[in-house]
C-alpha cells in the first residue's frame, strides 16, 4: 500500500482497512492478514505503556516503536501518530519531528490531531514531502480540555470546516473519531481524501480499530463502537495457568521435552 494506494481505494470504493501496532510480532501478523495499513497510534502510551491517557509517551518512544513495526511490515502503508506537544509549537516544530519519525523509523506517513487549527501545519508538512493524516472528532489529546475521553462530538458546521481544512492543507486521508453516523457520511461523501472512522459508523471509507481491543486483550474498555473479535486475554489467562498448573505438578516437561 502506498499514499497514491490509498486515494485510489477510495475512488474505486474499496473500503480500507487499518489496525494499530506497536511491535514487530504483531504487525508481522496484521500484515499477513492483508491490513492495507497499520498505525503506530499514541494509543501506544495507554494499551502498552499503561498510562490513562495518549499524553505522556514521548516522540523518541513513537520512533522507537515505529521502527519495530516497520520491521515486521512488508506490505501495509505504515502510519505514524505525532504524541502531543510534538507539533502544536508550530510548523517548524512538526517538519522537524515528522522527519525524525519519518527518517529513523523508516515509515512512510505520520498523523496528526487537529483540523483548522493544525491547517498551516499540515499544509507546511505535505508541501515538505511528509504525507499527513489528519484526526477530528474527538481528540484523544485534547483530553484535558475535553474533561474526558469518550465524548462524542456532535458540531456538524465544525466537524466539516475541519474536515475541509484538512483536505485542503494537503493531507492524504483523514480520521473520523466519535461522531454521528449522518455527520461521517456527509464528509466521506464530499472530500476527496479517505475517512477512516473509529465510532463514525460504516458510511467512511475505511476503519481503524485499537488492535489489542479488538483482539479482546485489553480490560474495561467498552465503548459501543467496538466489536471484540475474539478474547486473547482469556486464552492467555488459560495457557498460562495451565502452563502454571503443569510447572508445579512436574507434568511439564515430559520425556518428549527432554534431551538424551
Ligand atoms: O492512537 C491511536 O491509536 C489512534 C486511533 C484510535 C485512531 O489515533
Amino acid at each position: 500500500m502506498t499514499v497514491p494506494g490509498f486515494l485510489a481505494a477510495k475512488e474505486a470504493g474499496e473500503p480500507l482497512v487499518v489496525l494499530t501496532a506497536y511491535d514487530a510480532l504483531w504487525a508481522g501478523l496484521f500484515d499477513a492478514a492483508g491490513v492495507d495499513a497499520i498505525l503506530v497510534g499514541d494509543t501506544l502510551s495507554m494499551v502498552v505503556q499503561g498510562h490513562e491517557t495518549t499524553l505522556p509517551v514521548t516522540l523518541d518512544e513513537m520512533i522507537y516503536h515505529a521502527g519495530l513495526v516497520v520491521r515486521g511490515t512488508s506490505n501495509a502503508l505504515v502510519i505514524v501518530d505525532m504524541p502531543f506537544m510534538s507539533f502544536q509549537v508550530g510548523p517548524q516544530q512538526a517538519i522537524a519531528n515528522a522527519g525524525r519519525i519519518l527518517k529513523e523509523s523508516g515509515a512512510t506517513a505520520v498523523k496528526l490531531e487537529g483540523g483548522v487549527h493544525q491547517a498551516e501545519t499540515i499544509r507546511a508538512l505535505s508541501v515538505s514531502d511528509i504525507p499527513v493524516m489528519a484526526h477530528v472528532g474527538m481528540k484523544p489529546q485534547s483530553v484535558r480540555m475535553l474533561g474526558g475521553m469518550s465524548r462524542i462530538q456532535r458540531d456538524r458546521e465544525q466537524l466539516l470546516a475541519d474536515a475541509r481544512a484538512a483536505e485542503e492543507a494537503g493531507a492524504f486521508a483523514i480520521v473520523l473519531e466519535l461522531i454521528p453516523r449522518e455527520i461521517a457520511a456527509e464528509i466521506s461523501s464530499e472530500i476527496s481524501i479517505p475517512t477512516i472512522g473509529i465510532g463514525a459508523g460504516p458510511d467512511c471509507d475505511g476503519q481503524v480499530l485499537v488492535s489489542l481491543d479488538m483482539l479482546g486483550l485489553t480490560d474495561g474498555f467498552n465503548p459501543k463502537f467496538l466489536k471484540r473479535y475474539c478474547d486473547l486475554r482469556q486464552t492467555v489467562r488459560d495457557a498460562v495457568s495451565d502452563y502454571a498448573a503443569d510447572v508445579r505438578s512436574r507434568r511439564f516437561p515430559g520425556n518428549e521435552h527432554s534431551h538424551e
